[in-house]
């Protein structure tokens, strides 16, 4: 463990003012110091640190240099000049990155960091449906592995996922596509749009738990709170929310509605670091973990600055498919 010096205190003091409402100051002298630590080094190294909304908020609001949902840090990974890229995420986070990188160096703190919708189907299980459905395309949520990425057609993340259904169907000519592998955020498409949408029984293991009687009782133990929830809930808990979107969308919602109470149907972390924001909002906390996320820590990402980490290779000809998968969907992102 690294010290906490007077120096550190000192360093770190305006840091720690920005996340007092979220991190108990019992807690700030085992980060601060490598938070200190990782900011120096990655200065120096010329590095840059991508996290997600679901990381905690020592990492999302102390060391991270860009924030965002699946899309933005796609987006920024393609954008970024920084030699070496961190992924503060899940495994296919830094895969995506690694794709739009092949050159950089791309280092995920833990390995292990993975997803169940991303283990939920395999390349294979892919061109079995090609065969069953002649001519449909496959559309592939980015939570997925790069065997995955590489059969498909294109990418969409929850934050664009009904326009690339949209774009793509029409530029191919047809009214069905294949979306894989969340039977949910298929749902929630197929909702949103004409075209027929065909789904794989792939669940996130976070969202999943949530229940619409949960939701229920939220509202009555919660008179006026605004209820937001993400794509990845069952049919019936959207049911019930008062706004479905991605990690960004929903924090957008709250900046731009600044609603008095809110209740996030999302991950644990997503509502500390949405609370930093928009310090006038009251946040009820429910709280499903993502195990997977909850991998990375800052002693980990201190690692990748020291020489450890994983550094994520991917075989060249997977990855020129994949790559293309992900380049159509910021094509008719930016498009
Ligand atoms: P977002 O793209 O909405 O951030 O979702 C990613 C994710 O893993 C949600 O569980
Ligand atoms: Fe995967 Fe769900 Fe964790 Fe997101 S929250 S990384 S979808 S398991």
């Amino acid at each position: 463990m690294l010290a906490y010096t007077p120096e550190i205190a000192t360093n770190t003091a305006a840091l720690y003012k920005k996340v007092a409402k979220v991190i108990p100051e019992i807690e700030w002298p085992f980060h601060a110091p490598y938070i200190a630590e990782i900011n120096r080094l990655k200065r120096e190294q010329g590095a840059v640190i991508l996290a997600h909304n679901y990381q905690t908020p020592e990492i999302f609001h102390c060391v991270a240099d860009i924030v965002g949902d699946s899309l933005q840090l796609a987006r920024e990974a393609a954008e970024t000049k920084a030699p070496i890229i961190i992924m503060a995420g899940v495994y296919f986070m830094a895969e995506t990155a690694k794709l739009l990188n092949p050159e950089k160096k791309v280092l995920i703190p833990d390995e292990r960091a993975g997803c169940s919708l991303a283990e939920s189907i395999t390349g294979a299980d892919v061109r079995l449906l090609r065969e069953k459905y002649p001519g449909i395309p496959v559309v592939t949520y980015v939570n997925s592995s790069v065997d995955v990425k590489a059969e498909s057609d294109i990418c969409i993340t929850s934050g664009n996922a009904v326009r690339v259904v949209e774009t793509i169907a029409k530029e191919r000519g047809v009214n069905k596509v294949i979306c894989l592998p969340d039977e949910y955020l298929s749902n929630y498409i197929a909702k949103n749009t004409k075209v027929e949408i065909i789904s794989w029984k792939g669940h996130c293991e976070v969202h999943e738990r949530f229940t619409a009687q949960e939701l229920r009782d939220y509202r009555k133990n919660f008179p006026g709170a605004i209820i937001l929830a993400h794509p990845e809930c069952p049919p019936d808990v959207l049911n019930e929310a008062d706004f479905v979107g991605s990690t960004y969308r929903m924090s957008k919602y709250v900046s731009d509605n600044k609603p008095a109470k809110v209740i996030m149907i999302t991950e644990c972390s997503m509502s500390d670091n949405v609370a930093v924001e928009n310090p006038d909002v009251e946040f009820v906390r429910p709280c499903n973990l993502c195990p997977h996320m909850k991998r990375i820590t800052l002693a980990k990402i201190l690692e990748c600055l020291q020489g450890g980490g994983k550094e994520v290779t991917i075989d060249p000809q997977l990855a020129a498919r994949a790559r293309l998968a992900v380049e159509r969907m910021l094509a008719v992102n930016h498009g």
